[in-house]
């Protein structure tokens, strides 16, 4: 959805044939969303996409979020999750999603994976966006590959047909977002015919598109469907991997977070000018190293505000963050809307003065209610709200 693409072998028109060796007619493969209303992608492959030889039920799969069975959840209470306290060891990447916070509109999880994904996933619930804290692999799709690394956003199209192929001897920790209804630029980075502006936030450069490679049998026969939090296996007689060309909108990629060009004030500036992806129903925002606001008055640190329209989670990657104490690599914050919010003591007036700041973190603003899961409660730092009193010492 950044742009069109094509890649291999293609009929003159869609929706006539296309014949590979001997006559072979070619199956076409329309990905498509929002019905046919929306962006789409035309893949031509070897054998018909929707054959299976045999189904049921799959034992792979991350646990669909509830919510935490305990007194406090409930309370709009500000959290600090210290994701770096989940298994380092938590299998393949199908498996190894924690859900953490959860609305109608999007799950936000950690995954800590450790061995390749033994199979493809199709996950339609949702887009699924990885911000890669650490660690780095292979993104092999239907479409192609798409490497990627630290200090990478890997999107993953909702249905698309992948697995996830990990570097050797690598920690990953990742922070995913799973957003039910989508993911898209925002509008307003567009012109008229669609291309990013020039006063947008990064370009189509920025963007690492799949390498498409023509068919591959990597021996991999099942595929696993997510539905509602459900998991079905098909089993096929050949492998997936079997397209011979492709054209379209909708595809994977990988976006290095330091590519978010950050704009900067005399004044400070809403998060909104970190406003890097839209999902349905909120906002993805990146933090990126930059100059701070330079009017010779100004507060440099977010001020405080009455967020009564959105809940707002931080996972905090790397350098030192001008609003928030205690917090380190590998932290969630999350404030509920209904009750106001802002930094820590002292911050506020502490950071007067400063000429830029060196924090590397995804924000997210949503604007329906989250719910933390027993994950989340088990990895909670008790401290957290009562750090905010005048008094209190952080947390670490
Ligand atoms: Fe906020």
């Amino acid at each position: 959805m950044i742009d069109r693409i094509s890649a291999g072998d293609l009929p003159d028109k869609p929706h006539i044939g296309l014949y590979g060796p001997n006559q072979a007619l070619r199956h076409e493969h329309c990905l498509t969303r929002a019905g046919f209303d929306g962006p789409f992608t035309i893949a031509y492959r070897v054998n018909a996409p929707h054959v299976h030889r045999e189904w049921g039920r799959s034992d792979h799969g991350w646990p669909a979020p509830v919510p935490a069975d305990d007194a406090t959840t409930a309370l709009l209470l500000r959290r600090h999750l210290d994701s770096t306290g989940l298994p380092a060891a938590g299998g393949a990447p199908i498996d190894a999603r924690v859900p953490l916070l959860f609305s109608r509109d999007v799950v936000l999880s950690v995954a800590r994976p450790d061995r390749d994904d033994p199979v493809y996933l199709e996950n339609g619930d949702g887009d699924d966006l990885y911000y890669i804290h650490a660690g780095g692999g292979l993104l092999r799709t239907l479409l192609g590959d798409v490497r990627f690394g630290p200090e990478d956003y890997v999107f993953v199209p909702r249905g698309l047909t992948h697995r996830f192929i990990l570097d050797a001897d690598v920690a990953q920790h990742w922070f995913v977002i799973e957003a039910l209804s989508d993911l898209h630029v925002p509008k307003q980075f567009r012109n008229d015919i669609g291309q990013l502006r020039m006063d947008a936030p990064f370009t189509h450069r920025d963007f690492r598109r799949p390498s498409f490679f023509g068919p591959l049998d990597e021996g991999v026969r099942s595929i696993v469907a997510k539905r509602d939090h459900r998991y079905t296996r098909y089993e096929l007689d050949h492998t997936p991997l079997d397209v011979v060309g492709w054209d379209g909108t909708v595809w994977p990629w990988a976006f290095p977070i330091r590519a978010f060009q950050p704009k900067t004030s005399t004044v400070h500036l809403p998060p909104t000018i970190h406003g890097t992806f839209a999902i349905g129903g909120g906002l993805v925002c990146s933090f990126v190293p930059r100059l701070v606001d330079y009017h010779e008055g100004a507060i440099p640190c977010p001020y405080p505000h009455a967020s009564v329209h959105c809940d707002e989670v931080i996972f905090y990657a790397h350098g030192n963050f001008t609003s928030r104490k205690g917090v380190g690599p590998g932290s969630i914050s999350y404030h509920p809307m209904g009750t106001s919010h802002g930094p820590h003591p002292g911050a506020y007036a502490g950071s007067i003065g400063h000429t830029r700041t060196d924090e590397l973190a995804v924000m997210l603003d949503v604007f329906t209610p989250l719910t933390p899961t027993a994950a989340a409660r088990a990895i909670e730092d008790p401290g957290y709200h009562a750090s905010f009193r005048p008094d209190a010492r952080a947390a670490r």
